[in-house]
């Protein structure tokens, strides 16, 4: 009777589920169209009169043949639409516009037109009634209509849009992103030989007064180095290398005169999505927060599992699945599991040694949940247990991170937790003779301690001192690759340790915080049984 029971009782709550699920297509929990639309209030408010923003979605990539990558939206579109398919355009403007017929808004979006057969091969598309009922715009068109658009751009004071790389196919369709940036460039009138970096380095030189020029030139020298197109552009090689104030002056007036030719830029764009994005609304942080406490689990679960027969894509797929579990969909930058030597290597990506052994793995993983994504780094011993060596160079590692973290306070330069990691990772390296100099101890620490994360792995900032509801990861780390010029017995060790911190006005939080950080901790949670020491596969050979 009970089991009748019992079974009576799961079936209604089968079917109740299955009711629930089928109501419910998609996750309940992603940003609001009500997030979406704030965001582009607050871009309004932070534009100069008489101007308009363009986003377009970011581009489909070519994998190979006729497959592509899985589609992920340009982040600054997500933010300010939460449109996720690609071929579309978004227009914000400063001021109010109206149309022929008398109707005003303050911005546009042109998406994917609805089609049964594209739709059947590729998935649903919101198109314009979606877009309207679900992302709540209330001036949605389809693509096609861009061509036809009443927006006169020639009009506005500024036409700021990020610019193209370049690197988009002309697909087939009327109105594909080759198609709405064709239009715009027709409509903008594009120059022909537009650079839009050389026109935010021209900003520079122009929005900042002449008696902090010396500062400007110098900064512009450093861009000069990495872009090669414009090292040769006799204005900003001017400027860099100009004797004194006076020649500044000159071709500031110059540079003045060139700006003038037209109306685009770029940087107002920047200024606006970097001061936006470097904090979180509440409703970010859930999202964040999620993704954070996923991929924290993940390094549990991966704790409880690792062997030394382990191999290194097995490490990432415990991990995997684990993210995937909780509905996570992808990670956020490409996994890294890198086993002793391996773990030398920044952006270790290949992860395909078949056993790790007895060598510590180096592991950096985070899932993207609904955009937002984790990044967390643990370094633990194959074996469960850390030798002499791997323990001195590990502890090393987590105090650096301790004091990194201790001064990730609200109103500190961004600089503040490198500042303090360094120094901790250089005394140690000192007093253990891995270096003779502190200014060697770059050699095993090459890389910055921190950056912003959000949308993307490395969000985008200000860079300037910390705002309450920042997120950024502290993560040193020390590497010592094999042939190093210390004693053998370092080499091989690679640790890095990455948390992600919320600052917050009562100090820093460690959102990571539940995966084990320490070696005792970490070394008592390799001890617990994993749900995987009996999922046992069939031998294939
Ligand atoms: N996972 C990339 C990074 O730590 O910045
Ligand atoms: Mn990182
Ligand atoms: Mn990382």
């Amino acid at each position: 009777m009970k089991a009748m029971l019992r079974n009576t009782l799961f079936t209604t709550l089968g079917i109740l589920l299955v009711i629930q699920l089928n109501g419910q297509d998609t996750p309940a929990d992603y940003l609001s169209a009500d997030f979406h639309k704030e965001r582009r209030e607050k871009v309004r408010e932070m534009m100069s009169p008489n101007s308009v923003l363009v986003f377009f979605a970011n581009p489909e990539r070519n994998r190979a043949n006729d497959v592509d990558y899985i589609y992920h939206q340009d982040p600054d579109f997500y933010y300010l639409t939460g449109y996720r398919e690609p071929n579309a355009v978004l227009l914000v403007f400063s001021d109010s516009q109206q149309n022929t017929a008398g109707e005003t808004y303050n911005d546009l979006i042109y998406v994917q037109e609805r089609d049964a057969k594209a739709e059947q091969w590729d998935g649903k598309r919101l198109g314009v009634e979606g877009t309207k009922e679900k992302l709540g715009f209330t001036m949605a068109f389809n693509g096609d209509e861009f061509s036809t658009t009443m927006v006169d751009f020639p009009s506005f004071d500024t036409v700021s849009f990020f610019d193209f790389e370049n690197d988009y196919r002309d697909k087939r369709g009327a109105a594909d992103l080759y198609d709405l940036i064709k239009t715009f460039k027709e409509k903008a009138n594009y120059p022909a030989d537009y650079d839009a970096k050389k026109q935010e380095l021209y900003s520079m030189i122009t929005s900042t007064p002449i008696e902090n020029s010396a500062n400007v030139a110098q900064i512009l020298g450093r861009y000069l180095n990495n872009y090669a197109n414009l090292e040769e552009d006799e204005l900003l090689k001017g400027f860099v290398s100009a004797a004194d104030e006076a020649v500044r002056k000159e071709i500031r007036e110059k540079v003045l005169i060139v700006q003038k030719t037209n109306n685009l830029d770029s940087s107002m764009i920047s200024e606006i999505m970097n001061t936006l994005r470097e904090t979180k609304t509440e409703e970010e942080l859930v999202l964040l927060k999620k993704a954070i406490e996923i991929s924290a689990v993940g390094q549990i679960e991966v704790m409880k599992a690792m062997h030394p027969n382990m191999s290194e894509t097995e490490i990432q797929g415990v991990h995997e699945y684990v993210y995937r579990k909780y509905g996570a969909a992808h990670e956020g930058y490409p996994a890294i599991v890198g086993g002793g030597n391996n773990g030398c290597i920044l952006h270790y990506i290949e992860n395909n040694k078949p056993e790790v052994g007895n060598d510590l793995v180096l592991m950096d993983l985070g899932a993207e949940y609904h955009g937002y994504t984790a990044d967390v780094t643990r370094t633990i011993p194959a074996d469960g247990s850390f030798s002499k060596e791997q323990k001195v160079i590990y502890d090393i590692v987590y105090d650096a991170q301790e004091a990194g973290i201790a001064v990730s306070v609200v109103g500190a330069s961004f600089q503040s937790p490198g500042n303090a990691a360094s120094e901790v990772v250089a005394k140690g390296l000192l007093k253990l003779g891995i270096i003779k100099e502190r200014s060697q101890a770059k050699t095993y620490f090459p890389h910055g301690t921190s950056h912003y994360l959000g949308l993307d792995v490395h969000d985008k900032g200000t860079y300037g001192p910390f705002k309450p509801n920042t997120v950024i990861t502290v993560e040193p780390g020390i590497y010592i690759p094999e042939g190093s010029d210390c004693d053998k017995k370092w080499w091989g060790i690679a640790v890095r340790i990455e948390d992600d911190i919320l600052i917050t006005e009562n100090g820093p939080v460690n959102l990571s915080a539940i995966a084990p950080r320490t070696t005792k901790a970490i070394e008592a949670m390799m001890k617990q049984n994993s749900p995987l020491d009996d999922f046992v596969l069939p031998n294939l050979d």
